[in-house]
């Protein structure tokens, strides 16, 4: 079975039992507590948590998700940044026996799998969460015999929340044995079984019984039960049609293949000898193309550095390889060859994700050729990297520290990680005292032009969508700039929109209240952040009434009847995937040239 036929079968077998297909949300989440979406049941959270009353109490979708804490196993068989979920959901609906009953049928009337190659986990009870007795009956009705089913604790069978709080719940687990052939390493459990590390066994399916809501109650945490039922699920997209495809790695199927072959054109070295590497750029440059299509830009912090370290992992590998000068061109052209008819946005966002793919392979490239010389003479003395070391590779030449511990490991070294931290920590310190000192006074910036950024902001998002982000702000005293993630010029319409939302909001004269709070708790009331880890412990949250919410360090007016009239004075881009607005307030039209 192909990629492509799978997941509509997928789609198909959930439309008919009366499930609403729903298309993938962004790879940047509208809850901005959580960096980039993991999961498919993200984009619901409100229907889970009883918030909203969704239209429809059954839907399905395939999800883009991204996940980042194994990005140092990519290359094995299984692992990826980017992966798809394809996963069915139940909000108060149907619960534990019709998801296990599909779930079963699907795989094996649809999928044609051998139910005796199916083995089962399911939660074995934590303090206040009893054990699910409930499903390991309904997997022995369904024909699965109690030697398949395996209890295991909260770590392997409690799911969520996606962030720290939110809704989760005991899951069972649907896992394939490829056989006994595939057993390679050492076994972690005795006797071999579901979650062995041997990789003999692999979890295709993960059905969460949704009924709890995690929450913070002072100094821990506390499960409430949710005030209706849901059903979860979750099918690694990869690691089934590997499966079906009768593949030993997901790198060997459909999806990736290509991808391999593309690469292997523009090396010149041996194929057989690279598998790692080859790997290692086809997941990265995947991701990278899908976070680009989804507004992510490389940069130092949050989502955009994680773009930027996976880019340049890529980069050094390709350079590893000798590929040729344009290698990531031809890959970028199959990814959307194989993925553009699901997911049409990288086909609209081609020239951007070229454009920024180029920008930072040429930034880097250079420096990666000086911090690799400065490697060999300085790091390579020691057995273990001194912190300093490493955080002047990261510093001067831009090598993010994953990549310094492979160039340390492949030297048999070691990096000594808490001294880079501690460096970092110190070198953000020293940079955010200077921010402090050059806005201290609040002297050199107009409070009417911050507050007006702030409804610019909230008024583009309005606009234009979510994927609005700010990447830069500049106030002097006669002029706001302001930069965000969009790629496409802002038409005439749109302008004049987004002027009359500003001016409206300015005319109701909201009031401004600015809030003192820890800065988790400011991220989880929704109000906007950037540049995360520069921001102290505590932050200042300012609101204009129910419209906007940011952390900001100010100052703002008291009321936005202070501001006068707003007029856009010019909109143009400033880099691939960014547009920049210059703005200014007067009583009447400003003549001000810009
Ligand atoms: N939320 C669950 C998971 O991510 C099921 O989709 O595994």
């Amino acid at each position: 079975m192909t990629s492509f036929e799978l997941r509509q079968k997928f789609l198909d077998f959930f439309k008919k039992r009366g499930h609403k297909i729903v298309g993938s949300s962004s790879l940047v989440p509208d809850d901005e507590s959580v960096l980039l979406t993991t999961a498919g049941m993200q984009q619901f959270t409100p229907e889970l948590s009883g918030k909203i009353k969704s239209h429809y109490s059954r839907v399905c979708s395939v999800q883009k998700c991204f996940r980042t804490p194994d990005i140092e196993e990519v290359g094995d068989d299984t692992h990826h940044t980017f992966f798809e979920m394809l996963g069915n959901w139940s909000f108060g609906d149907y619960f534990k026996e019709e998801a296990v009953k599909w779930a079963l049928e699907f795989l094996l009337n649809e999928c044609k799998l051998d139910k005796e190659k199916l083995y089962i986990t399911v939660f074995k009870g934590k303090n206040e969460i009893p054990k699910d007795k409930e499903s390991i009956k309904i997997w022995q009705d369904n024909g699965i015999p109690n030697k398949r089913i395996f209890e295991f604790g909260m770590e392997d069978n409690f799911w969520g929340p996606a962030g720290e709080i939110g809704p989760c719940g005991p899951c069972s687990e649907i896992h394939y044995d490829k056989g006994r052939k595939f057993s390679k390493g050492k076994c972690s459990i005795k006797g071999c079984g579901p979650n062995c590390d041997c990789g003999r066994f692999v979890e295709i399916w993960n059905l969460v019984f949704m009924e709890y809501h995690k929450k913070i109650q002072n100094p821990k945490y506390k499960y409430i039960l949710l005030p209706q039922k849901n059903v979860d699920t979750g099918i690694g997209f990869e690691r089934l049609v590997a499966i079906l495809q009768q593949k030993s790695s997901s790198y060997e199927t459909d999806l990736f293949l290509p991808l391999i072959e593309s690469i292997e054109k523009s090396s010149s070295t041996n194929h057989k000898l690279q598998t790692t590497n080859y790997r290692i750029i086809a997941d990265h440059i995947r991701g990278s193309v899908f976070l680009i299509a989804d507004g992510v830009l490389p940069s130092n912090v949050d989502r955009g550095y994680i773009l930027r370290r996976i880019l340049r992992r890529a980069i050094r590998h390709a350079k590893l390889l000798n590929l040729s000068k344009n290698w990531y061109a031809d890959l970028i052209k199959e990814i959307i060859s194989i993925y553009g008819i699901v997911y049409p946005e990288i086909k609209t966002k081609e020239t951007d994700i070229i454009t920024v793919i180029q920008d930072e392979s040429e930034k880097f490239s250079k420096a990666l050729a000086k911090g690799l010389k400065e490697f060999k003479t300085q790091a390579i003395k020691f057995k273990i990297i001194p912190g300093n070391i490493v955080f002047n590779l990261y510093q001067s030449y831009g090598f993010p520290l994953e990549m310094t511990k492979e160039l340390a490991e492949e030297k048999g070294l070691k990096v000594d990680e808490k001294g880079f931290e501690k460096e970092l920590k110190k070198h953000q310190e020293i940079s955010r005292a200077g921010v402090k000192k050059k806005f201290g006074g609040g002297g050199e910036i107009s409070p009417q032009l911050h507050t007006a950024t702030h409804l610019l902001h909230q008024a583009l998002r309005d606009v234009l969508g979510s994927n609005v982000k700010q990447m830069g702000s500049d106030i002097n005293s006669e002029r706001l700039r302001f930069d965000f993630s969009h790629s496409e010029k802002m038409t005439s319409e749109q302008m004049k929109k987004v002027e009359e939302i500003v001016n409206q909001k300015i005319k109701q004269n909201l009031i401004i209240i600015e809030k003192e709070m820890p800065l988790d708790e400011a991220i989880k009331s929704g109000a906007l952040s950037f540049f995360k880890e520069k921001y102290p412990e505590i932050v200042k949250v300012y609101s204009i009434q129910d419209f906007s919410k940011e952390i900001c360090a100010g100052p703002h007016v008291k009321k936005t009847g202070e501001l006068g009239v707003f007029k856009i004075i010019k909109e143009q881009s400033s880099g691939a995937g960014i547009r920049r607005i210059k703005a200014v307030l007067s009583k009447k039209t400003s003549k001000t040239k810009f």
